[in-house]
């Protein structure tokens, strides 16, 4: 008897030899043909019933969403669709699933929408769609894993609790274990943290950035990858509230050579999924190309979502200035014809997802790299430029996602980061550890963060990032 995965028995020439699988039934029809799926691949093992052999009650059982273990003999398949199949000896229902129930729920055979999926994203997974995103999100995990550490950077963990707030955005949420129905009172009556769990206000992380430097600056060239927590209420299809990160931290590295690393690293799993990915992949490819069909003519991509895979994999990133980017934005016809809800007029405008997608999906045609920020629209720790007005940061532009990457050069020169901080009111000694890496053999360095939620959009096609995450958490939800 071969212990068996449905991909493994369907990639299986062992004919005449008796298999054992256990799956879940995704469809049953004409009382002979079980659809069997135990999620290892995007295809169903066809599982064959000689129904008069078979006690009636038994197969009465075998509904759609029931679990079962089939023990039987592989054959060649007489029918068209497949290649081989299980012709059944033996059937057990491991656990029923009553067809009235099933009926409430997406598990039922028809068509559903991405919001009726999110609504029971528990059973979510058991569908095509999202059994090949979470696949596929599980392999670019590894492919993450594995660039690195192929070229030698070390994986840090870096906290999820932490008492600074890495962005400055104030976009936090608050950890305390204070009742908060009668929280204590200092002097001013204001509610004192002194009498917290730590001692002082913490909150989730925004980002693992501040303390990969830190580990930079002994171990080299590190980085993170773990999740993060934003509490801006962005209803969009690009925002989470929880999303995972992946920071690199490279010391001796400048920004060119974080631009280097950011596109080597994007090409390197954009190439592993192809190569890992294949039947997941042309799903979603079908999935994509019908989508796109459904959309005006003006907003179609032109491309399929292998086309769009490959495209980015064979073509050099654009890398283009703020300032060359905002005389393109100035000068083009959406701007002049007040077409954009935000109409870029002067050098110091902040970019919203609709400049940046014009730029990528308009003007370029490729993703693009922009550089050198204003100072006023970025972070404290990123690098000053000599101008005196602009800082070493990078944002990477995707065609229909907009900004994937955002990173810098770190301002490692210790009176410039402290003035930088005074002029922004953080406080030193919040972030004395910090200012510490730049006291002790400080050094040029560079790093970004790509968000994981993103490039996992990008990689399936997916219009909503909601439906890249298992238990998506977005404003007013956290259910499961
Ligand atoms: O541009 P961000 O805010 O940069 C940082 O946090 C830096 N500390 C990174 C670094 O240099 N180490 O975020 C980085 C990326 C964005 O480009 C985007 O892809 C993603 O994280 N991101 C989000 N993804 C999903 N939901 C959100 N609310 C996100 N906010 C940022
Ligand atoms: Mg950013």
């Amino acid at each position: 008897m071969i212990q068996a995965k449905v991909a493994e028995a369907l990639n299986s020439n062992q004919f005449l030899q008796e298999f054992e699988v256990n799956g879940w039934v995704r469809s049953y029809r004409s009382n002979r043909f079980i659809a069997l799926n135990d999620g290892s691949t995007i295809n169903n093992l066809q599982c064959v019933i000689d129904f008069e052999n078979f006690n009636q009650e038994l197969l009465k059982r075998i509904t759609v969403g029931a679990a079962v273990n089939v023990k039987g003999v592989l054959v060649e398949s007489q029918g068209q669709q497949q290649r081989v199949e299980i012709e059944v000896k033996e059937l057990k229902v491991l656990g029923d699933a009553n067809p009235e129930e099933v009926k409430l729920t997406i598990l039922s055979p028809k068509r559903h929408s991405l919001e009726k999926l999110r609504e029971q994203a528990h059973l979510r997974v058991r569908t095509n769609t999202f059994g090949a995103i979470m696949r596929l999100r599980s392999k670019l995990s590894f492919a993450v894993h594995s660039y690195f550490q192929q070229n030698n950077f070390h994986y840090v963990n870096t906290p999820i609790i932490t008492g600074s707030d890495a962005e400055g955005a104030g976009e936090m949420f608050r950890v305390s274990a204070l009742d908060m129905n009668k929280p204590p009172k200092n002097e001013e009556g204001e509610i004192d943290y002194k009498q917290d769990f730590f001692g002082k206000e913490t909150n989730l992380t925004v980002s693992g950035q501040l303390e990969a430097e830190a580990y930079a600056m002994g171990l080299g060239q590190v980085y993170t990858f773990g999740p993060t927590f934003r509490a801006e209420n962005s209803n969009t299809s690009r925002h989470l509230a929880e999303f995972w990160m992946i920071e690199p931290e490279v010391a001796f590295c400048d920004l060119a050579g974080n631009m280097d690393l950011a596109e080597d690293f994007i090409k390197y799993v954009l190439k592993y999924t192809l190569e890992h990915c294949k039947d997941d992949l042309e799903f979603l490819d079908k999935r994509f190309n019908t989508e796109e069909a459904a959309k005006p003519k003006a907003q179609r991509t032109g491309m399929s979502l292998l086309e769009k895979i490959h495209f980015v994999i064979d073509n050099n990133f654009k890398r283009v200035s703020y300032t060359e980017a905002i005389e393109i934005l100035k000068n083009c016809k959406p701007n002049k014809k007040k077409k954009f809800n935000y109409i870029i007029e002067e050098w110091g405008a902040d970019l919203q997802s609709e400049h940046e997608r014009f730029l990528v999906e308009k003007h370029f045609k490729c993703p693009v790299i922009l550089f050198d920020y204003p100072a006023d629209i970025k972070a404290f720790y990123m690098r000053l430029n000599e101008d005196g007005k602009t800082v070493r940061a990078m944002d990477i532009l995707f065609p229909g996602i907009g900004e994937i990457v955002g990173g810098s050069q770190r301002e490692e020169r210790l009176d410039v980061l402290q003035n930088k901080m005074k002029e922004l009111n953080i406080d030193e000694k919040e972030l004395w550890w910090y200012l510490d890496t730049r006291k002790f053999g400080t050094c040029v360095h560079s790093g970004f963060g790509l968000g994981f939620e993103r490039l996992v959009q990008f990689v399936t096609g997916m219009s909503n990032i909601r439906d890249v995450i298992p238990f998506p958490r977005f404003p007013g939800h956290a259910e499961f």
